[in-house]
């Protein structure tokens, strides 16, 4: 079946992105999530995202203002969802609510519609298991910022039919992605290597090892990550690694997957990186210097 008409569901960082690179690419999107508010600020971040690639002449004013055209809003699952050959669910990080929005999307989607969700560790069989097209189900992880990142990885449920994983392999390619095919096990490949890096750099600094700038520097310069583990636990949120995590002990039951009492004491002072504002640095709008956070400054 070709797909034309994608619905995405969430419309925060990831499920923006997402929108913004199927619009970009020609695919009629719906954009649906439970808050107006929220849907706007989406809009919004997308067209200052767009923008920002007509100024580096990545892409042309055509193509963004085409690209805009191609997004509808909406608030209702049902409605966004009719007529669509794909749903990609970008929603919270939660299990309990991803089950209840995939049983909605089941009802709701038409037949043969492909499901899709951006989990970055939820299982994708458990996720399939509360639907009736256990074979249509599929994980498409996208990485953050979705416009830039290349890499989508693609999981394979344990009852994913293999024409499903073929046609969102080459769609990912028609989006100008690399997809990379794996399993279904605990956090998949990018977090199961990810996140314990990360995990070790919280513990590093915990244990005083070296501060927060240093364990960051090491890893820049020597490794040439363009962020830092620390830094990079900010950017995609501390809450999100730590639950990350939660899914690797669980999965695996070894407690290297453990996370660190550190990051579960931030989680807890609801100091959780970017989007709170502050983390191992403190974040103030408009600047791109990086602080180290008052807790971590010798
Ligand atoms: N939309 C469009 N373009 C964007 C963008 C966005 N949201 N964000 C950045 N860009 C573009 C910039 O315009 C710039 O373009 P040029 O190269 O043409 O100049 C380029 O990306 C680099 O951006 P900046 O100059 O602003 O900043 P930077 O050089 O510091 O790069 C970064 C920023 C791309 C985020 C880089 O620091 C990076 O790659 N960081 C690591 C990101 C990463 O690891 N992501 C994965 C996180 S894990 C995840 O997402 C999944 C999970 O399950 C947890």
């Amino acid at each position: 079946m070709a797909i034309k008409n994608v619905a995405v569901i969430g419309a925060g960082t990831m499920g923006n992105g997402i929108a913004h690179v199927f619009a970009q690419n020609g695919f009629s999107v719906k954009l649906i999530d439970v808050s107006e508010e929220q849907l706007e600020k989406a809009l919004a971040a997308i067209d200052k995202n767009l923008a920002r690639q007509v100024s580096k002449n990545t892409i042309t004013d055509e193509v963004k203002t085409t690209a805009l055209a191609n997004i509808s809003t909406y608030t209702s699952i049902k409605e966004g969802v009719a007529n669509c050959q794909l749903v990609v669910e970008a929603a919270t990080e939660n299990v309990d609510l991803k089950l209840k929005i995939f049983k909605e999307i089941d009802v709701a989607a038409p037949e043969g519609c492909i499901l899709a969700s951006n989990t970055s560790s939820i299982s994708i069989t458990k996720i399939a298991s509360v639907t009736t097209r256990p074979q249509l189900v599929i994980g498409m992880h996208f990485m953050n910022p979705v416009p830039v990142m290349k890499l989508v990885e693609i999981i394979n449920g344990y009852s994913t039919g293999k024409g499903v994983t073929e046609t969102i392999v080459s769609l990912s390619k028609q989006l100008g992605k690399i997809p990379c095919e794996v399993n279904d096990y605990p956090g998949f490949i990018a977090n199961r290597i990810l996140m314990p890096m990360i995990n070790e750099a919280i513990y590093s600094l915990y244990e005083g090892v070296a501060g927060v700038e240093e364990i960051d520097n090491i890893m820049k310069l020597g490794m040439a990550h363009p962020m830092g583990p620390l830094q990079l636990a900010d950017f995609i949120g501390l809450d999100v690694c730590h639950s990350i995590l939660t899914v690797l002990h669980d999965g695996f039951g070894n407690p290297k997957y453990a996370p660190c009492p550190l990051l579960t004491n931030m989680v807890n002072a609801k100091k959780m990186g970017v989007k709170t504002g502050e983390g191992f640095y403190k974040y103030t709008a408009g600047s791109k210097e990086l602080v180290v956070s008052e807790q971590f400054r010798k």
